[in-house]
C-alpha cells in the first residue's frame, strides 16, 4: 500500500533556488507500520517527524526534503523488505528510515549495504542490527540499554535476589532477556525461569506465562513486551492473578509503560518500575516544548512516547547530514556525518557513537504513580550516558 503525503508543509516537491545554485530534493523513504497491530506506532513515529519539521521550520535550509512513505504492514520483516526494494529501485531515495519492528531492519539491511543507502533506525531495538551493515547507524536505543541497567537496579536498588524473565519470542525479545539477565546476575541477582510469551504479530492470552511466573514465587517478573496493546494486557494479566499481592513485583523496559497506553492500563499499574530513555514527563526545556507542540497539533489527550521521540530525533538526525553533505547524499559521508553528533533532544543529551553508530543517552529509573487521577511516570534516578551494553561486553552477537 502506497500511504499519501499526510502533510504538505513537510512535502516538498520542487527545486529550490538558493545561494545563486539550485538546491536539491532529498528523499528520505519512510517505513514504518501504517496498518495492522503497529499502525498506532508508525503514527506516533510519524507524528514525531511531522512535530519536529513545525518546530524547526529552517532545519533542512536551504535544501527541501520529501518524504516516501511505504506501510510495512505486519512485524516478519517481508512487506518491510518489499517496500524498501520499491524505495530504492522505483523511488531512488536518498535515505531509508522508519523500522519500527526488529525484522523489518533486518530483512532490510542487506538491501541498504548493497545499494549504499544511509539507513537510519528510528525504533527497532534488537543490538546487534547495526553490526548488520555499515550503512545502518541508530537514533532510538538498544535493548541492552534498558535491559541490563533494570537488571543492576533490580539486584542493587530494589535488592531483589531472585527474579523470572517473560518475553515476546522474537530478537527484541531474546535480547531484552539476554540484557536483564546480565545486569541482574552480574550484580548478583539469579533469573529462575525464562518464559517465552508469543509473537508480536498478534496479542496473546497471557494468563498462563504469568501463572507459571507466580508458581516460581520471584521477588520480581521482568517482562518484555513490544509496548502497544500488549502491554496493557501485561498488566491487566498482573493485576488479574493477584501477583503483587502474592509479593512479586513487575518491572521492565519502558516498552511496558509506553505513555500513548498509560491511561488504559488501570490502577492496577501502579508501582510498576521501568528503566527507559524517555516518558512523556521527563521535566526539562525540550521536552515540554515537545509535549505542548503535540497536544496543540494532535489533542489534548494525545501525548508523545518513546516511539514520538524517536520519529523527532531521527529527523533532526537527517537534517544534520543534508546540511552537512549540502543535500548531495553518499552513505559513507552521511555515515561519518553522524558519528559523534551530539543532539539536545527531549530525552536528554544524545550522541551517536562514533564507535558503533549506536545511539549514547540516558536511561531513567521510573516508578508508574497516581497523580490526579493520571498514571504518570515519577522519576527515581537518571543514569548518564549509556551506550549498547551489548557492544560494550561484546555479548552474543554482539561479539561480531
Ligand atoms: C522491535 O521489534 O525491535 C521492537 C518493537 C517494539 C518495541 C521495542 C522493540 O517496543
Amino acid at each position: 500500500m502506497r500511504v499519501g503525503k499526510l502533510c504538505s508543509g513537510v512535502v516538498a516537491t520542487a527545486l529550490a533556488f538558493a545561494g545563486g545554485a539550485y538546491a536539491q530534493t532529498v528523499k528520505v523513504g519512510v517505513v514504518l507500520p501504517y496498518t495492522g497491530v503497529g499502525a498506532e506506532f508508525g503514527q506516533q513515529v510519524d507524528r514525531g517527524m511531522q512535530i519536529y519539521m513545525k518546530l524547526n521550520p529552517g532545519a533542512f535550509a536551504p535544501y527541501k526534503v520529501e518524504l516516501i512513505r511505504r506501510d510495512s504492514k505486519n512485524p516478519s520483516g517481508a512487506p518491510a523488505k518489499t517496500a524498501v526494494q520499491e524505495l530504492i529501485t522505483q523511488d531512488q531515495v536518498d535515505i531509508l528510515t522508519g523500522f519500527i519492528y526488529s525484522p523489518d531492519a533486518i530483512a532490510s539491511a542487506p538491501l541498504a549495504t548493497a545499494a549504499k543507502k544511509p539507513m537510519l533506525i528510528m525504533n527497532a531495538g534488537t543490538a546487534w542490527i547495526t553490526n548488520l551493515s555499515p550503512m545502518i547507524s541508530r537514533v532510538s536505543f538498544s535493548m541492552w540499554h534498558s535491559g541490563f541497567a533494570m537488571g543492576e537496579a533490580a539486584a542493587k536498588t530494589l535488592n531483589a535476589k531472585t527474579a523470572v524473565v517473560g518475553y515476546t519470542d522474537y530478537p527484541p525479545g531474546k535480547d531484552s532477556l539476554a540484557a536483564f539477565k546480565a545486569g541482574f546476575e552480574a550484580a548478583g541477582g539469579k533469573v529462575l525461569d525464562e518464559i517465552p510469551m508469543g509473537g508480536p504479530g498478534q496479542v496473546p492470552d497471557f494468563t498462563p506465562f504469568f501463572q507459571r511466573a507466580k508458581d516460581r514465587k520471584p521477588d520480581l517478573f521482568y517482562v518484555f513486551v513490544p509496548a502497544g496493546d500488549h502491554a496493557v494486557a501485561v498488566t491487566k494479566t498482573y493485576g488479574a492473578l493477584g501477583m503483587r499481592a502474592a509479593g512479586i513485583k513487575l518491572v521492565g523496559p519502558g516498552d511496558i509503560t509506553q505513555d500513548i497506553k498509560l491511561q488504559s492500563m488501570g490502577e492496577g499499574a501502579t508501582g510498576l518500575i521501568t528503566v527507559h530513555h524517555y516518558n512523556a514527563d521527563l521535566d526539562n526545556a525540550a521536552n515540554r516544548r515537545l509535549v505542548a507542540a503535540w497536544k496543540q497539533e494532535f489533542g489534548a489527550d494525545s501525548t508523545p512516547d518513546f516511539m514520538g521521540v524517536q520519529g523527532y530525533d531521527g529527523m533532526a538526525a537527517i537534517a544534520h547530514v543534508v546540511r552537512t553533505l549540502n543535500g548531495r547524499i553518499e552513505a559513507e559521508a552521511a555515515m561519518k556525518a553522524l558519528r559523534g553528533w551530539k543532539y539536545d533532544s527531549p530525552r536528554g543529551p544524545i550522541m551517536i557513537d562514533p564507535a558503533t553508530r549506536d545511539i549514547v543517552m540516558n536511561e531513567y529509573l521510573s516508578e508508574l504513580v497516581m497523580k490526579d487521577g493520571r498514571l504518570v511516570q515519577k522519576n527515581l534516578a537518571v543514569i548518564p550516558a549509556v551506550k549498547d551494553m551489548c557492544k560494550e561486553l561484546k555479548a552474543g552477537k554482539c561479539a561480531q
